[in-house]
């Protein structure tokens, strides 16, 4: 608002000042004529001069008296009322008649006693200025009034509506701290600071919910499928202390109480690893590595067991190595994971199980294929779920993470787990990782 203010009076001293000086130059300019015309030819000549220039209609005005108080020549009849105006000039009225109309015009002159009591005005008309002045004045207060007058009501608008914002920002955070994490923050799509502010506090939001959500899905976990074996261990070992029995008896029941208590333990760090993986809890390790030296480290691994059941593998590698950064450990877990599903679950008469890797544009691929029944279509999504286990396979060893630790792997790694039908028949689990170099 000061600003303005200060905008207006400068432009307005600007313009009064250019148009006052101008007339104030057109005066000296007269002067600088009249009195080198009476340099040269004394009082008759600057009578002369004086009398031409007052035939002029325009703004100018001319008085010159002789000593005894009349006037020789020019275009006021007297010596009018002046009042001092600063630096030799004055400032006077004086009649102007126009069409016949008396009108009183202010005016602006400087004046000279010359040698022998001659007197002499010049000056210009400024009534015209005057009232210019008056305008541009009244114009600028107007301007400076509307100026005033619209920053303030747009002042009030703006922030009532950015209070009305915030109140739902308020509103909305209650709700949340009450206990609905499903509530999000209304966004305007304007895309001002508090828009922006409401998205990146919605962003937060489903993020702390997807985390919510996953460590109920923990406890859910736990509480079904990990009570159960805990459960199982408890009742055999009430049982053998209720009926008599030998050393041997105790030895073998503990014996089998351990290997059960180590496989929980698995399953437990299983259902960590995938749970933190998925809540991007843990920092996972990236480094420089040939995927096609892991693939074959992980075969490798998995040969003797595989002769064991008599599967064969067919791999499919390209003959030089493929270089991307990715955690070492994850990425061979994830492949043995695959490949003991392959042994598990894809038995047929002749068991191959192939294993590749495929280079896209910035992708790659690694799959493993087995030959035998696969997966129906209607459960191809829900494999991947913690604990998830197809009725076909419930007689085989296993707990239902293998699959959610690969694809929490391939997650974390900006890529997917993605399980198809393998043609003619079996299961293509394929891992789909961007080109990391
Ligand atoms: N290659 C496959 N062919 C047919 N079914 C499969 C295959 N791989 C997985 N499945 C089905 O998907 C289910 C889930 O597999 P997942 O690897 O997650 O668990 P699991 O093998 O049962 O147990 P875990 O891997 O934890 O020892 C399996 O129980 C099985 O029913
Ligand atoms: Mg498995």
């Amino acid at each position: 608002m000061l600003s303005t203010s200060s905008l207006y009076a400068y432009l307005f001293w600007n313009t009064v000042s250019l148009i006052s000086n101008q007339t104030d130059t057109a005066i000296e300019a007269d002067i600088e004529d009249l009195s080198q015309r009476f340099k040269e030819g004394g009082i008759p000549s600057l009578a002369r001069r004086v009398a031409v220039l007052s035939r002029d209609p325009r703004l100018s005005i001319y008085l010159l008296i002789d000593p005894e108080g009349r006037p020789m020549a020019g275009n006021l009849n007297k010596i009018p009322d002046m009042k001092d105006a600063g630096e030799d000039w004055q400032e006077f009225e004086f009649v102007r008649i126009t069409n016949n109309f008396e009108e009183k015009h202010a005016a602006r002159a400087k004046t000279f006693t010359l040698p022998q009591g001659f007197f002499l005005l010049v000056g210009r008309d400024v009534e015209e200025f005057h009232k210019f002045s008056a305008v541009i004045l009244n114009a600028m207060i107007y301007g400076l009034g509307m100026t005033i007058l619209f920053g303030l009501v747009g002042g009030v608008i703006i922030s009532r509506n950015f209070t009305r914002r915030i109140d739902s920002i308020n509103r909305t955070s209650s709700d949340i701290m009450a206990g609905d994490l499903s509530r999000r923050i209304p966004v305007t799509g304007s895309g001002d600071e508090i828009d922006r502010l409401g998205i990146n506090l919605n962003k937060m939001l489903s993020r702390i919910e997807s985390l919510m959500d996953g460590m109920r899905d923990v406890t859910d976990n736990i509480a079904h499928d990990l009570r159960s074996p805990i459960n199982r261990i408890r009742n055999r070992l009430e049982v053998t202390l209720m009926k008599p029995a030998t050393t041997e008896d105790y030895k073998k029941v503990i014996q089998e109480t351990i290997e059960e208590a180590d496989e929980l333990l698995a399953v437990f760090n299983a259902l960590l690893s995938v749970a933190q993986l998925e809540a991007g809890a843990r920092d996972i390790q990236k480094e420089m590595l040939d995927v096609v030296d892991i693939i074959k480290q992980a075969v490798e691994f998995m040969e003797p067991a595989g002769e064991e059941i008599g599967a064969r593998f067919d791999l499919d590698l390209p003959e030089t190595p493929f270089f991307t950064k990715a955690a070492r450990p994850l990425l061979s877990q994830a492949l043995i994971n695959l490949i003991d599903n392959a042994f598990k679950y894809g038995h047929s008469d002749e068991q191959i199980i192939s294993v590749g890797l495929t280079k896209l544009n910035n992708m790659f691929i690694i799959y493993v294929a087995d030959n035998g029944p696969g997966i129906p279509p209607s459960d191809m999504s829900r494999v991947t779920e913690r604990f998830v286990r197809l009725d076909a396979s419930r007689n085989r060893p296993g707990s239902g993470l293998g699959l959610s630790l690969v694809s929490a792997i391939a997650q974390r790694h900006g890529g997917k787990l993605r399980l198809q039908q393998n043609f003619p028949q079996g299961l293509k689990a394929e891992i789909v990782l961007p080109l990391d170099t």
